[in-house]
């Protein structure tokens, strides 16, 4: 069954004022910047449309500046858009009505903290508590939930400042799910981390959006995290949406090629080995491994066969180019094309 949509975005659009270049002003204008400085526009997001399903983990990539933090900030009221619509549960207007919305969302933001610098981290949570309206009963069960999921206990006491850059992380994400919110939020959660904090991070989000439906939107430049965690993706690029649909079909329309290894012991004919190592694209050869690559969208069967008739295969790997990587190439090719 289509799931439903929790969010649609329509024409969303953001245009921010930036001082003017001064290798665009008149020598007399750059002169006098320090008085008078002269404006433009910048369009950080062109009229972009957006679905978000309920209970999806919806992966948001796009290169530096492409967009997506100021797309989440206006998703959580936290920007005004400049023009468009986003709805949220049918009816919701993030910023209009800013109060009920805060109570269904979380927000975390890599980059930014949401927690007090200087009091125990215990001491926030209780300030949410108090801010989110949550009984005692619900938060004491809530706390005792996520603290072990995000294995929080040992520095919970502790003041923030006093916390590394991955145990700030877990206590980020675990006040950001607090009030049990229906959405979350998450910009870069992952940013500087370690492989262990990174692992611990996807585990724990994979499991609360089992458990509680709760939908997420995330956006990250670790494509481990997309892969692990998204089913859906959208690319953004210069404030527009370049790619919206799921994780296969993007590694199947953006890669175009795969790699097969076989590892054969026998020969069953030579003449049609030779014929083969003619046809096709052979990368490596070691002993008896051959490696060869073949176009992303044609038919492995075809190749199969051919190697089949020709070896007696003992094993057989397929490996398909990494999504780091595609991604990478999508970046490149859009600096060349600009
Ligand atoms: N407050 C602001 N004032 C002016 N310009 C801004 C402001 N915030 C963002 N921008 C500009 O808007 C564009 C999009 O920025 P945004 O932060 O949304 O990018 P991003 O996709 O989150 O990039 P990154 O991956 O580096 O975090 C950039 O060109 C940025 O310089
Ligand atoms: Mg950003």
């Amino acid at each position: 069954m289509e799931k439903k949509n929790i969010i649609e975005v329509h024409n969303l659009r953001k245009v921010f004022k930036v001082p003017k270049k001064s290798k665009d002003l008149t020598w007399i204008k750059k002169r006098l910047s320090w008085v008078y400085r002269e404006w433009e526009e910048k369009v950080a997001v062109v009229d972009i449309d957006l679905e978000i399903k309920e209970g999806e983990i919806l992966g948001y990539l796009g290169p530096n500046g492409a967009g997506k933090s100021t797309t989440i900030k206006m998703l959580t009221g936290i920007l005004h858009p400049t023009l468009g619509e986003i709805k949220v549960f049918g009816n919701l207007d993030p910023v209009k009505d800013r109060n009920e919305y805060t109570q269904q969302i979380g927000v975390v933001f890599g980059q930014r903290s949401i927690l007090a610098y200087d009091i125990p981290v215990k001491d926030s949570f209780r300030l949410f508590k108090a801010i989110y309206g949550l009984s005692e009963e619900f938060y004491q069960e809530r706390v005792e939930y996520l603290v072990k999921m995000l294995g929080i206990e040992d520095f919970f006491e502790r003041p923030y400042r006093m916390l590394s850059l991955g145990e700030k992380m877990r206590c980020e994400l675990a006040a950001s799910f607090l009030h049990k919110p229906k959405i979350v939020f998450l910009d870069e959660p992952t940013i500087g981390l370690d492989a262990s904090a990174k692992i611990a991070i996807r585990k724990f989000l994979r499991k609360i959006n089992r458990e509680e439906g709760v939908t997420i939107m995330i956006t990250t430049h670790d494509m481990d995290d997309i892969e692990e965690l998204c089913s859906r993706i959208i690319l953004i690029d210069e404030g527009i949406v370049a790619y919206e649909g799921s994780l296969t079909k993007f590694k199947a329309t953006y890669s175009d090629w795969k790699r097969v290894s076989f590892y054969y012991k026998k020969v069953h004919d030579k003449d049609k080995l030779k014929k083969l190592r003619e046809n096709l694209d052979v990368i490596e050869e070691i002993e008896h491994n051959i490696t060869i690559k073949i176009p992303a969208n044609d038919s492995l069967g075809k190749y199969l066969s051919q190697i089949v008739e020709s070896v007696e295969i003992i094993d057989l790997t397929i490996q398909e180019p990494k999504l780091e990587n595609i991604v990478a190439k999508i970046y490149e090719n859009r600096k060349k094309g600009s």
